[in-house]
């Protein structure tokens, strides 16, 4: 048998090379190569015929399937992210920044678990039985039967869990932190990562309980990124936040068993994660306690915004000021800078606002990441608010797409957002007009009420907005115009 040859595998992105270079050329990540050896020797081909296999036994489309229980966790935050409990023999990752809380929330769900007759086993490979000992009482948890172990072998992992009757549910925390003794790489490479995974995920599978691993999420160094394992796995949820704020968002960015994009909301307390059911109140929590009481200040605009299936409410700040630079500044936390260029384009060329030579910064308050284009409205309302000093009145809430021609363009699930928004206690909203002839109740510039009490003030053009706002002769008074 010929002697295997080295290879190189990235650790960023997976792919493999012959030889050693200073740069991937797949993913163009520096000093990301690490060799690796193979599993075996040189892969052999089949040959012309099949020898030896077997062949398939297709089965129709429609049969007899299985249809086991999803388990819940009784954190009902979790519970939703994953669509609507645990599948049985499903495996789920979640990747998270360090120290962002990925270990506390599945020893909490393990708890939970436990506590409610499921047996559920803590395999930690990073921290010591203590440390877990010790978070558990914090966490008040340390009652429940959950089976804890410190192992990084995945041998010994599946001659535990490889058993007729498994634990409802098994936490891997982390997978980088395993290591199968078939391969000669270090534990955290992307062939040790992928390769202990792959034998956990099957063992899940196969005996049908529910895999949770943890990933991390590093840019540089030797452990791999959890991309490689996102196509191995059946749900991926990335548990984020902003450092210095105590919320805690689980996203799920794919899930094979319910809707992607679903979010849970929690709150990083002293005892550990606790569920936030009404995001919208705590996002908002902020303004309602401003010094400003009515928290209607120039440059802030609250958003009806959809996260999966559930509206959230959020307050979106801007500030715009004049630039000292030759480029203006910008500085965008929470939202997308390339969208944020966009408005400002369209502000300035549509709508003769003069926006874009000044210094922007743009918040979302509470550490919310949106993806969503129907924050466009409400983004411009900010920046129009902070560059003429005219507050948003404060029982507004502002959504809608906005097109390079300066059109709002209507949103999805429209009612759902005003219903949020006359939950907490909204009394308007600025919203796209729907298309001529489709709504003669959302026409543009004329003011209607939406089912749920809401006075809605329809626009079909920013500049409808920018007049809202800053109507022309107060523009003209403070020198805002574009240059003509
Ligand atoms: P941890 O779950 O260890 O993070 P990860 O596994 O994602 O690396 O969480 C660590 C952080 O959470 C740490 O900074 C302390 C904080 N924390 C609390 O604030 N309250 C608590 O009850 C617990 C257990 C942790
Ligand atoms: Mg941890």
């Amino acid at each position: 048998m010929a002697k295997s040859q080295p290879r190189y595998a990235c650790q960023e992105c997976g792919s493999v090379y012959p030889k050693w270079a200073g740069r991937c050329e797949a993913c163009g990540a520096w000093n990301s190569l690490v060799e690796e050896l193979p599993r075996s020797g040189p892969p052999k081909s089949l040959g012309g015929s099949a020898r030896g296999g077997h062949a398939l036994d297709f089965v129709a489309l429609r049969g007899d399937s299985r249809q086991t229980a999803r388990h819940l966790t009784g954190i009902a935050e979790l519970d939703r992210v994953c669509g609507g409990g645990l599948v049985p023999g499903s495996a789920i990752l979640v990747g998270g920044d360090p120290g962002i809380g990925k270990s506390t929330l599945l020893l909490q769900a393990a708890a939970a678990v436990a506590a409610g007759g499921g047996a559920a086993a803590y395999i930690t490979g990073e921290e010591a039985i203590d440390q877990i000992r010790l978070r558990a009482q914090r966490l008040g948890v340390a009652d429940a039967p959950v089976r804890l172990a410190v192992a990084t072998s995945v041998r010994d992992i599946a001659a535990s869990l490889d058993v007729a009757n498994p634990p409802q549910l098994a936490v891997i925390d982390s997978i980088q932190t395993m290591y199968l003794d078939t391969l000669d790489s270090a534990p955290g490479t992307v062939s040790q990562v992928r390769g202990a995974a792959q034998e956990l995920i099957g063992l899940a599978k196969r005996r049908g309980f529910v895999l949770v691993l943890v990933g991390h999420v590093t840019k540089e160094g030797m452990i791999a990124g959890p991309r490689v394992l996102e196509h191995m796995v059946d749900t991926v949820l990335y548990f984020e936040g902003e450092r210095g704020h105590q919320f805690r968002i689980l996203r799920a960015v794919k899930n094979r068993y319910g809707a992607t994009d679903e979010i849970g909301v929690f709150e990083m307390s002293d005892r550990g994660l606790v569920e936030v059911p009404n995001p919208s109140a705590m996002f908002l929590a902020e303004r309602a306690d401003g010094e400003h009481g009515e928290g209607a200040v120039a440059g802030a605009a609250v958003f009806a915004g959809i996260e999966g299936t559930r509206p959230v409410l959020v307050e979106i700040q801007a500030l715009v000021a004049p630039s000292v630079l030759g480029t203006p500044r910008r500085a965008v936390v929470g939202w997308d800078a390339t969208r944020l260029a966009m408005i400002v384009a369209v502000l300035d060329a549509r709508c003769g606002l003069s926006v874009g030579a000044n210094d922007i910064y743009l918040n979302v308050a509470g550490g919310l990441r949106i993806g969503e284009p129907a924050a466009d409205l409400a983004v411009a309302a900010a920046l129009i608010s902070a560059m003429v000093e005219t507050p948003v009145p404060a029982d507004t809430v502002v959504f809608g797409e906005i097109g390079l021609s300066g059109r709002v363009r209507p949103v999805s699930h429209s009612d759902a957002r005003l219903k949020e928004a006359a939950k907490l206690g909204f009394t308007e909203a600025w919203l796209p007009a729907r298309p001529q002839g489709r709504d003669s109740g959302r026409q543009p510039g004329r003011a209607a009420r939406s089912g749920d009490g809401i006075a809605t003030m329809p626009m079909a053009y920013l500049s409808e907005l920018v007049e809202r706002l800053a109507p022309a002769e107060r523009r003209r008074t403070r020198h805002l115009a574009a240059a003509p």
